[in-house]
């Protein structure tokens, strides 16, 4: 996780060639330590991409941190899958249920915990849990595909949860995810995010590495902006 209040930026290999992962990879392996991956099955979201097989495969080529976001219906039954092909920290959806479960068996397999919410779900429906993970995953765009368009209107959500883990003294680092660009890593930044996932305009640049630069400054800007008004 970030140390402090400070940002990583997790470039999100679904906006990357499938067909050349390992060299995707390698394009942001100096600008990041951080890896975000996809997991979709078909039934939470209506799409399908990456499972345990290759997450192990992308293990060979890299020792990042691999932050790997579950959009299914069923996590439990692969948790251990993800442990053991390589994942460093999971995330399941609060939407699928049985979170206090879900979350004490990330924890016993030794991996990060994260909990993620859709655009829609509210503030409460996390709150009872953020004593108990490491990450919180605010969705800015409805999940399923890269490429949309940031929704402002979940801006209140993350300031939300920036109190509510500030006044509760937890150690959760408020990630998000879609439609995160040099211009929206500001707004969410200074609302209070501190892990921002990029897929399109990390892998859509000429230079992916740069573009992870460019966008782990303006959120570090905003941040600093924001600290200095207050
Ligand atoms: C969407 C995924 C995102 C996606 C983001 O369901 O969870 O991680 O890759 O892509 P961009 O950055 O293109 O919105
Ligand atoms: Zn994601």
């Amino acid at each position: 996780m970030p140390a402090g209040h400070d940002v990583q930026v997790a470039p999100s290999i679904l906006a990357a060639d499938f067909g050349n992962l390992a060299a995707a990879v390698g394009e942001v392996a100096t600008a990041t330590d951080w890896l975000h991956v996809d997991v979709m099955d078909g039934h939470f979201v209506p799409n399908i991409t990456i499972g345990p097989p290759v997450v192990a495969a992308l293990r060979r080529h890299s020792g990042a941190y691999f932050d790997c976001h579950l959009m299914i219906s069923e996590p439990a039954r692969y948790l251990r899958m993800f442990a053991e092909a390589g994942a460093s920290s999971l995330t399941v959806h609060v939407e699928v249920g049985g979170t206090a479960e879900l979350l004490a068996q990330m924890r016993d397999l030794g991996l990060g915990v994260g909990l993620a919410c859709n655009p829609d779900t509210p503030f409460e429906a996390v709150e009872p849990f953020l004593a108990d993970v490491d990450l919180v995953l605010a969705m800015t765009v409805f999940p399923g595909f890269g490429g949309q368009s940031f929704m402002p209107e979940v801006l209140p959500k993350i300031a939300r949860l920036r109190a509510a883990i500030d006044g509760g003294g937890f150690r959760a680092a408020i990630e998000v995810d879609g439609g995160i660009d040099v211009t929206t890593a500001a707004s969410v930044a200074s609302a209070g995010a501190r892990v921002l996932v990029a897929g399109s305009a990390v892998f859509g640049d000429p230079q992916p590495w740069g573009a992870v630069e460019r966008i782990r400054s303006a959120a570090r800007e905003a941040i600093a902006a924001r600290a200095s008004r207050m």
